[in-house]
C-alpha cells in the first residue's frame, strides 16, 4: 500500500501546481518503498537527492509566483520551503557519512510535512494565483 496517494483534498484548484504536487508524492513514494525493501544505502541516497532536487524547483516556482503577485505571506512561506529543505540536507549529510540508518519515521516526517503544507499553506495562495492566471 502507498504511504501517500494524492487525492482532491489536497488539490490547490490549480491543474499545473497539482501536478507538480502529484509527482512528489510519487518521489516519496519510492522512497518509502526503497526503505522498506532495505534498499542500499546508495540507492536511498540518490532518491533523497533527487525528491530534494524536485521539491527545490517546485518551491522556487511557487515563490515566483508569489513575489511576482506581491502576495502577503510570501516571507513566511518562503521561511517554511527553506527550513523543509535543510531539514531534507541534513538527512541526505547523515546519509552520506553513514550515520543514519534511515527509518520509516524519516519518510513519516517527509509525507506529514508535505500534506500539512499543500494543505494548510500552499491553498492560501490559490486565489491569488488564479486570479493572476496560474491555470
Ligand atoms: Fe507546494 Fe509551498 O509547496
Amino acid at each position: 500500500m502507498a504511504l501517500i496517494t494524492w487525492n482532491e483534498e489536497y488539490s490547490v484548484a490549480i491543474a499545473s501546481i497539482d501536478n507538480q504536487h502529484k509527482v512528489l508524492f510519487g518521489l516519496i513514494d519510492d522512497f518509502y518503498e526503497n526503505i522498506k525493501n532495505s534498499s542500499s544505502n546508495e540507492n536511498i541516497q540518490k532518491l533523497v537527492i533527487g525528491m530534494r532536487k524536485y521539491t527545490q524547483t517546485h518551491f522556487a516556482m511557487e515563490e515566483k509566483f508569489m513575489k511576482d503577485f506581491n502576495y502577503p505571506d510570501y516571507e513566511n512561506h518562503k521561511k517554511e520551503h527553506e527550513t523543509f529543505v535543510s531539514k531534507v540536507v541534513e538527512i541526505e549529510d547523515k546519509l552520506h557519512a553513514n550515520k543514519l540508518v534511515i527509518s520509516l519515521g524519516v519518510t513519516a516526517f517527509i509525507k506529514d510535512w508535505l500534506k500539512n503544507h499543500i494543505q494548510e499553506e500552499d491553498k492560501k495562495y490559490s486565489e491569488t494565483f488564479i486570479k493572476n492566471g496560474v491555470e
